[in-house]
């Protein structure tokens, strides 16, 4: 069967067999590889069909498996071994190859590995494929970047193995060198937004208006039938239902609360200052990830404090409040993720349409909304918009929102219950909006101390005051 397989991938853990099952489902034969001989084994196994799932150990046998030009995805971790997938499978590849790396790799590593492939004649491809195992298997939502004439060879395994939304297929070519890496990366910087959203939310269900895990279940999941329509509430909603096996009670009350992380959220905030694009509800649930983490030193802090004595708040009137404030906030987060991949197109050179960026993540993916739908409007209608908040069709939207997020930040502050997503959020918007900010004031103390200058409201030019009488 030498020469004939349509799709090659590299690494076959959970996400790597799921992607290349998907790939058979969908009418391509594939051949797997990997060093470990029970993954090849159990994925020849469960493809049934050797002529359309095949897998191998041995690199060689595998590279001669596949048809040319070669498309060959690596889903193994990002980091040093896509280098050194890179470098084993290179003596075997022909000119005008391609590979794709599917890992959350860093950026920055994409454009490297792509000007040191090119000069060897082989593309390469950064896409992104968020959907976790089950989408892998059942129709992820990809983002794919790199060059867009080699780009045409995998585009109909691409657009086949994708989610889809009302039949259009969740993968979109997005730009060159690693666009796809990095929209996947601030994919992740909002992922993290939303779910420390979440996670306020119900914090603030529970501590202010006693919301028990029943009752908690029927929020979320009536709000999933709603504007907050989303895979984050939904699985919130069906988590708050999980019996804990090993003893009495939900599960989710007994799961310590460190949240970890692999770093794609970190790097969309360290990227996003780099530009000089603020991200605040992005940085800040990083920064919660962090102080989660500092639970021993947070039980020793605990003891020290007072804390207010929450007051609790009509349940009914809670709950409605809330669903504004997620609804709110989620569109923050979109609004601050999106604002900086505009920025980093022009800083890149990417040339990415935001239209088509939600438009992929309508289906498939983590951070999957009813709310894309909407801002896929909204960059169509406007595909300069340089952020969410200007779009005369959310105006409306954020203002029937904005007043329950003031009132949620306002309570939560006073009863003591951290809701710095939400916060940062409603600041953001604040600040964002501000025709006017106190910033006149940094600008003087900055030229009092240093004479670094000022500039006037009233007429052009560089000024400096000798401050000091
Ligand atoms: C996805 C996810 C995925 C990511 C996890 C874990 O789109 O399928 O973003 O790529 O690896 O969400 O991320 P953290 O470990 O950093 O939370």
């Amino acid at each position: 069967m030498k020469g004939t397989y349509d799709f090659g991938l590299v690494g076959l853990g959970v996400m790597g067999r799921n992607f290349i099952l998907n790939v058979a489902d969908n009418g391509f034969s594939a051949f797997g590889n990997d060093l470990d001989s029970e993954k090849v084994s159990a994925l020849i196994e469960e493809g049934g069909d050797t002529q359309k799932v095949n897998a191998s150990t041995d690199a060689k046998t595998f590279i001669e498996a596949l048809s040319t030009p070669r498309k060959i995805m690596l889903l193994v971790p990002a980091g040093k071994i896509v280098d050194a997938v890179i470098e084993s499978l290179l003596p075997l590849l022909d000119k005008d190859d391609i590979i794709i790396d599917g890992g959350n790799s860093f950026f920055t590593d994409t454009d490297r590995r792509d000007a040191y492939l090119a000069e060897k004649g082989i593309h390469f491809f950064g896409a992104g494929v968020s959907g976790g195992a089950k989408g892998a298997r059942l129709g992820p939502s990809i983002m794919p970047g790199g060059n867009k004439e080699a780009y045409q060879h995998v585009k109909p395994i691409f657009e086949a193995v994708s989610a889809k939304y009302k039949g259009e297929p969740c993968v979109a070519y997005l730009g060159p060198k690693s666009a796809g890496n990095y929209v996947k990366m601030v994919h992740n910087g909002i992922e993290y937004g939303l779910m420390q959203l979440t996670s306020e939310i119900y914090d603030l269900l529970k501590k202010g208006g006693n919301f028990n895990n029943d009752e908690l279940h029927q929020t979320y999941s009536q709000w999933n039938s709603g504007r907050l329509q989303s895979f984050l509430v939904q699985i919130t909603s069906e988590i708050l239902t999980q019996d804990d096996e090993l003893g009495e009670g939900k599960l989710v009350d007994k799961i310590l609360d460190k949240a970890k992380q692999k770093g794609t959220g970190k790097w969309t905030s360290q990227n996003a200052m780099d530009l000089g694009i603020p991200v605040p509800s992005i940085d800040i649930a990083v920064s919660m990830r962090e102080i989660s983490a500092l639970k021993d030193e947070r039980i020793a802090a605990d003891k020290l404090y007072e804390r207010p004595t929450v007051e609790h708040m009509d349940k009914v009137e809670l709950e409605k409040l809330a669903e504004e404030a997620l609804y709110f906030s989620f569109i923050i987060t979109y609004a601050q993720g999106l604002h900086q991949l505009a920025d980093a197109s022009k800083e890149y050179g990417y040339e990415l349409e935001i239209a088509e960026i939600a438009k992929i993540w309508r289906a498939g993916c983590i951070i999957r909304a009813g709310l894309l739908a909407d801002i896929t409007g909204a960059f169509h209608a406007d595909a300069t918009l340089p952020n969410l908040l200007l779009s005369p069709s959310f105006i409306q939207k954020v203002q029937g929102t904005v007043d329950a997020a003031r009132e949620l930040v306002a309570y939560a502050a006073k009863n003591g219950i951290p809701v710095p997503g939400l916060s940062n959020s409603l600041t953001y918007f604040d600040s964002y909006t501000s025709s006017r900010l106190p910033l006149n004031l940094i600008q003087a103390q900055r030229d009092y101390f240093g004479s670094h200058t000022y500039e006037r409201l009233d007429r052009d030019g560089v000024f400096h005051t000798e401050w000091e009488a």
